[in-house]
């Protein structure tokens, strides 16, 4: 594992590298991968790690110039989760070195990383690299099963030493990244969400991670749809598996989804 040069000062203008920087891991994780992609990436570096969990954190923050942001949002319907978007705004760089990746189910990644660098940048963050990685889908769960696997996570080490590289020679981000403007229009799933009461311990722990507050604090057996956006959070901390997608239009488009996006995508990295 390479790691960055101690207490170096690269460039006056530019970033201190040290051991005195955060790494700090801004991540939207409904169903975790997002999270894990979050942590492998950081685990390249050995500087001290912060988390910043936008499922729970809603404040405003602003990062030091020395820190490095590794942002990692799932791609919900080709955007970047509209929440995960209202959440991130609230946290500024002060021209902060950032990682933008964007954590797909295998089907398409659209706008979502042009967003997500046009974002960071609009909050003066300075993007040196960004990414898009695969990992299995938190909708229809026969797609990309069981990734990010070892072949991804190599595929992300490699990238994090680059990014550290670029780091120690302050150089920016060269590549162009794909995608359109506007974005595409936000598209709110049809799929019904529901909870098998006889499975229910009533624990509340969906109540309290759905960032849309669509479960009733006092009914975790409800869910108002036009509420939630089906991030999926609160059937990933279900310890009881009682909540799950269900309904005709789900079990109709389930197999044709997952047929249409059987065949293996690869994570793709711009430096
Ligand atoms: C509401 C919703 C919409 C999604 N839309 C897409 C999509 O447009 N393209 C895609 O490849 N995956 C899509 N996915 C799958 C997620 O992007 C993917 O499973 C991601 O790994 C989830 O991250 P998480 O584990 O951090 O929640 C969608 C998932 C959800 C819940
Ligand atoms: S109710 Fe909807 S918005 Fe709330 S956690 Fe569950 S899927 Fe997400
Ligand atoms: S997390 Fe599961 S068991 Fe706990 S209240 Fe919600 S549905 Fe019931």
């Amino acid at each position: 594992m390479l790691s960055i040069v101690e207490n170096v000062y690269i460039n006056t203008d530019k970033y201190n590298i040290g051991e005195s920087m955060s790494i700090v891991e801004i991540f939207f994780s409904p169903s975790g991968t997002s999270q894990k992609v979050a942590d492998q990436i950081a685990s390249n570096f050995s500087q001290e790690k912060e988390n910043c969990n936008l499922l729970i954190f809603k404040s405003s923050k602003e990062l030091k110039s020395d820190d490095v942001a590794v942002v990692v949002m799932p791609v919900f319907a080709g955007r970047i989760p509209k929440t995960a978007r209202e959440r991130l705004s609230k946290i500024k760089g002060k021209n902060t070195p950032a990682i933008a990746v964007v954590n797909y189910g295998n089907a398409h990644v659209t706008d979502s990383l042009l967003e997500l660098v046009d974002l960071l940048k609009e909050n003066s963050f300075n993007v040196i690299a960004a990414a898009s990685t695969v990992s299995h889908h938190s909708i229809f769960d026969g797609v990309a099963v069981g990734r990010p696997d070892d072949s991804d996570i190599a595929k992300i080490d490699e990238f994090s030493q680059k990014c550290i590289e670029k780091l120690e020679s302050c150089e920016g981000l060269a590549s162009e990244i794909p995608g359109n403007r506007p974005y595409t229009d936000y598209n709110q799933l049809p799929f019904v969400i529901s909870c098998d009461e006889s499975l229910c311990a009533f624990c509340y722990d969906c109540v309290s991670i759905c960032p849309e507050k669509a479960i009733p604090e006092d009914d975790p057996i409800e869910t108002d749809l036009d509420l939630c956006s089906r991030c999926t959070a609160c059937i990933s901390i279900c310890p009881e598996d009682a909540r799950k997608f269900t309904g005709d239009a789900f079990e109709a488009k389930k197999p044709v989804f997952e047929e249409a996006n059987a065949l293996r995508k690869e994570p793709e990295f711009y430096l």
